[in-house]
């Protein structure tokens, strides 16, 4: 492959992303709206860039074959703080792909897209929409956006719905954990697949408690590795017992079904230390 970009990669995934994604094409360009990044490959080139300007995406994207899409605002906020970054921003970078006729478009969606089902009805990638928050009705958005873009623009995507790519710390990850490694196999997946169409896949683990079913995107031949049940009794001692009637226990969507509207969630998710940026 000759160019891939990166949004969002001077975040904490984009900076597990970057040296796998610089080995898979001729040229590679990073961006975010941060200052700079650390350690460039040698084929690497960053741009400082504003996914909520459109010039300027249609500028990043010249002459890319593929953009793989993970700048955002990460967590829940007001609807003021995630319309430009995380609604208007997933537009800009489909319009500026198709005006530069990329390929495909590979996405980092959620399981907060669909956060409100409950955990015991085990959702495939075809389960309706159905967000937890703002920040999850963006995903819903952009994952309209994809499908919109393939049926009248023949533009490809690969929707990755992420569950929880951080080291397991909570008794959620232990069904929802989505390893490093397995994230840059699954992205890899969604590079290399030679059709896509509009194809959505859920970023999790091999856990023997994944609470969501990826029979039906088996054509990306994703097939994680890691196992998050090496974590369990460590974790459910630690956590003790769960409140059975709490939304953030029972739903998908963890402590982001359980917060109000405009709240973080990821306040209450006790992430560790390693998820403060490995770059
Ligand atoms: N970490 C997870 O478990 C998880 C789960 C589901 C989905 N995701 C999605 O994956 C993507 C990356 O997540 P992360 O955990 O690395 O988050 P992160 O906050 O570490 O990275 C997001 C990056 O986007 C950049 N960004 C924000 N606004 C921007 C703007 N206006 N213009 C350009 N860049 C901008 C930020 O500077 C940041 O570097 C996000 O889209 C997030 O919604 C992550």
């Amino acid at each position: 492959m000759k160019k891939i970009v990166l949004t969002g990669a001077a975040g904490r995934l984009g900076s597990y992303l970057r040296e796998p994604l610089s080995k898979m094409c001729q040229e590679f360009v990073s961006s975010d709206i941060a200052d700079s990044v650390k350690n460039l490959a040698a084929n690497e080139t960053y741009v400082k860039a504003d996914i909520t300007d459109l010039d300027a995406m249609v500028a990043l994207l010249e002459g890319a074959d593929m953009v793989v899409h993970f700048g955002a605002i990460g967590d829940e906020a007001p609807m003021d703080v995630l319309w430009g970054p995380n609604f208007y921003g997933a537009y800009t970078v489909w319009e500026a792909a198709y005006r530069n006729k990329l390929r495909r478009v590979v996405y980092a969606s959620s399981i907060h897209a669909v956060g409100m089902h409950k955990k015991t009805d085990f959702i495939g990638i075809d389960a309706p929409h159905k967000p937890d928050t703002f920040y999850g009705l963006a995903k819903c958005f952009a994952e309209d956006l994809a499908s919109l873009y393939w049926d009248k623009r023949g533009l490809e995507s690969v929707c990755m719905r992420i569950l929880s790519c951080a080291q397991p710390t909570n008794s959620r990850a232990v069904g929802t954990w989505l390893s490093y490694d397995d994230l840059i196999h699954l992205v890899e997946r969604a590079i290399t697949t030679p059709i896509t169409g509009f194809s959505v896949v859920y970023g999790v683990s091999n856990n023997d408690r994944a609470p969501v079913d990826n029979a039906k995107a088996h054509h990306l031949g994703y097939r994680p590795k890691d196992n998050a049940e090496q974590f369990a009794a460590e974790i459910y001692a630690s956590d003790g017992p769960l409140d059975p009637h709490d939304p953030a226990n029972t739903h998908h969507g963890g402590p982001f079904a359980a917060v109000e509207l405009g709240n973080s969630g990821l306040a209450h998710l006790n992430l560790g230390a390693d998820d403060t940026g490995k770059d």
